[in-house]
């Protein structure tokens, strides 16, 4: 389904005109339990996004009933007495809020920017509803310089969102405190024939709740974030899902064919890279966006560099790497020294450290070699593929029929990557430690960890059927 980008402009302009087909298919689509996702007087679906330099710049998109008409905000410099109407400016949105139907009703999605924040501060907000405000809602600003901070990093959600994902979503949260921003590696809602698109956002919204009011969010897109269309000579197409840009209020200063979903974020000493796989291979976008990787990398100034998107560079799941994502951008991620690359789509488990395979990179572990960028793949809702021929020998772990969740720590020169399962078992785990030479080596962590997670035959890890299927 490849297009030239002209194209997708074109699309674009029809799907305003008409209703799509993925609008008509819609209404057939099965329902969440008890429909609960209309709109209300009060803001609900709240989520948090870093500015471009989130030391001074935070942006919030929220859903309201058709009756506010208005962005609304109120914003202060937190104080712990219950004083903060007394402090709080109004912040009122840039754009007028956009109207979106669903199978929920119609709603209105806002977006509002907080510029001019002061550094390592905590800030209240809250937002306006037709009923009132919000509860008061607190986040905090990067520091100006490199300071030890906590991320998250979660695979594709898309599939049993409610169900499944979120009790590993709130594990993550629950035993992990100070997660200071969320990393989505992309299929967040499935956006297919599953479940009621309007549903799938309520629940992504439902399973993680107030957190991503409060914890700045950094998403990158996948397959599932693209709807199928059909262009006026009958060939099928992609163009990016209404809820994107409803939802995350970006940055806005990635590559410039990809401005909706590729940006970056500097956030005390790491430099976060979101890619766009999917508009790359299917868009053509690949070679503004490589351009785009390998500038953005030449200038960061940051310690770490970490790269995230979806469609991974060394699959798990798959019976081929994906070769034209490997051929772009893995060699700029060797050239530029990026540290972790962090991926999803494959429904599978992978730390691959390198692509000889699990034995050669321990052994030139042993001799002190150099660790090149670590490549992670990671799932955290109920969809599971099975493993490839080649996890056994290539990846230095593999999980599979397992849903995950990431905690990296990094603090100077020591970046802690731990993975763990829904329940909240240590399942992998490594420090990248920066020499004096400038240059990564990698210590498995020696921790207790619980044994690895495979199918057996047509048996799964928790010993009943594999719910894991080939791909
Ligand atoms: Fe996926």
């Amino acid at each position: 389904m490849r297009v030239p980008g002209a194209s997708l402009v074109l699309s674009v302009l029809l799907i305003a005109a008409a209703p799509t087909p993925e609008a008509r298919a819609q209404a057939a689509l099965p329902r969440s339990a008890g429909t609960p996702y209309a709109a209300r007087s009060l803001p609900d679906r709240i989520v948090l996004t870093p500015g471009a330099d989130p030391t001074r710049e935070m942006a919030v998109a929220f859903r309201t009933d058709l009756a506010q008409r208005t962005s609304e905000a109120e914003i202060a410099v937190s104080v712990d007495g219950p004083t903060l109407p007394e402090r709080a400016v109004k912040v009122i949105g840039a754009a007028a809020p956009r109207e979106k139907a669903s199978a929920n009703g119609p709603a209105l999605y806002h977006q509002v920017r907080f510029a001019g924040l002061r550094p390592d501060t905590v800030y209240a907000y809250r937002l306006k509803g037709s009923a009132g405000w919000s509860e008061w809602l607190q986040f905090r600003t990067a520091a100006a310089e490199a300071k030890p901070f906590r991320f998250l990093y979660l695979g594709d959600v898309q599939n049993g969102i409610l169900t499944y994902a979120s009790r590993v979503i709130r594990q993550a949260f629950h035993a992990n405190g100070g997660i200071e921003l969320v990393l989505h590696a992309g299929d967040l809602a499935a956006q297919r024939d599953d479940l009621d698109h309007d549903d799938e956002w309520g629940e992504w919204n439902q399973a993680a709740g107030y957190n991503y009011a409060i914890v700045p969010q950094v998403p990158a897109t996948g397959n599932h974030e693209y709807v199928d269309i059909r262009l006026p000579d009958g060939t099928e197409s992609r163009t990016l899902g209404p809820y994107w840009p409803l939802q995350f209020a970006l940055p806005a200063n990635g590559a410039e064919a990809a401005k909706a979903t590729t940006y970056h974020v500097d956030y005390q000493g790491v430099r976060f890279i979101v890619l766009d796989g999917t508009s790359a291979m299917d868009l053509g976008t690949m070679e503004a966006q490589t351009r785009w990787l390998d500038a953005t990398l030449a200038a960061s100034k940051a310690k770490w560099n970490v790269v995230l998107f979806h469609q991974p560079v060394f699959t798990c799941a798959r019976p081929n790497d994906i070769a034209e994502i490997k051929a772009a951008w893995k060699p700029v991620f060797d050239r530029r020294k990026v540290d972790l690359v962090l991926q999803g789509h494959d429904h599978c488990y992978s730390r691959l450290t390198a692509e000889a395979g699990r034995e050669a990179s321990a052994a030139a572990r042993g001799k002190g070699a150099i660790q090149g960028p670590v490549y992670l793949v990671s799932v955290t809702g109920s969809k599971m593929y099975a493993l490839n021929d080649r996890a056994g020998i290539q990846p230095d772990k593999v999980a599979e029929a397992t849903e995950l969740y990431q905690v990296v720590d990094v603090a100077g020169d020591r970046l802690q990557f731990r993975t763990y399962t829904a329940s909240g078992k240590l399942y992998d785990g490594f420090v990248l430690a920066r020499g004096a030479d400038g240059r990564n080596r990698l210590i498995e962590l020696q921790e207790p960890m619980i044994a690895v997670r495979t199918c057996t035959g047509a048996t799964g890890p928790d010993g009943g059927p594999c719910v894991a299927r080939g791909k």
